[in-house]
């Protein structure tokens, strides 16, 4: 669907939740003040802008290693025609909210859209972006600005692991992974300023 109607859906879906104050109560409920899990959200045009570099194609897989209330996840399965829109996050808050969000979604939106938005998977799983299986994804989606560069290693070593033709959208950081190959850099507007988001296409 056109990016504007996708945005009109977001809009509504994530008007009450509130992301920064689950994120804070999360961190301390779990001891995490680490810089890793610093919170911060895709704004859709910008992310819209950014995605379509990467051309999604028909039935193709997105995740999103670090979804917080799965805004990147849900706008992936509106707004590109991927038949899987995975997130991982690792404080299960933020997962309940993105559940709960999709929720709304499937009762309250997804009866009223086209045939083709019945099929879509859209999914929200817990934990460590690094102890999940990515083999199956064809666009990845990181929003990692404040990763140590200990996971971003890790994340670069896991992502050669992507099929050839795989493509990567990695805002904050670069990857000197040989598998990766560079692409582009682009800017991209985020609800707390703006970012650089490096692309790479699995060789
Ligand atoms: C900047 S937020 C991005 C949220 C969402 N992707 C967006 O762009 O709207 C980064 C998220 O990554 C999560 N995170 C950090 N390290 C993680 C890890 N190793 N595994 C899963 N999630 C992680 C944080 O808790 C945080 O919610």
């Amino acid at each position: 669907m056109e990016i504007a109607r996708a945005t009109e859906i977001f809009d509504r879906l994530y008007a009450d939740v509130p992301a920064y104050e689950i994120a804070q109560s999360e961190k301390k409920r779990m001891g995490m003040q680490d810089l890793s899990t610093t919170y911060g959200e895709i704004l859709p045009q910008a992310f819209h802008e950014v995605l379509s570099a990467v051309s999604p194609r028909e039935g193709e897989v997105f995740f999103d290693l670090g979804s917080g209330t799965g805004k990147a996840t849900l706008l992936a399965a509106l707004a590109f025609p991927f038949s899987r829109s995975v997130g991982i996050e690792l404080l299960p808050g933020l997962g309940d909210a993105a559940r709960q969000v999709l929720g709304r979604f499937d009762a309250e939106v997804r009866p009223g859209l086209s045939p083709e938005y019945q099929q879509r998977k859209i999914e929200y799983l817990d934990g460590d972006f690094l102890r999940y299986d990515l083999s199956e994804a064809d666009v990845v989606f990181a929003h990692g600005t404040c990763y140590p560069h200990e996971v971003i290693g890790q994340l670069g070593v896991k992502l050669a692991e992507l099929r050839p033709g795989s493509r990567v959208v990695f805002v904050g950081h670069t990857f000197d992974t040989p598998e990766l190959k560079f692409l582009r850099m682009m800017l991209m507007k985020t609800d707390w300023g703006s970012a650089l988001a490096a692309l790479y296409e699995r060789a």
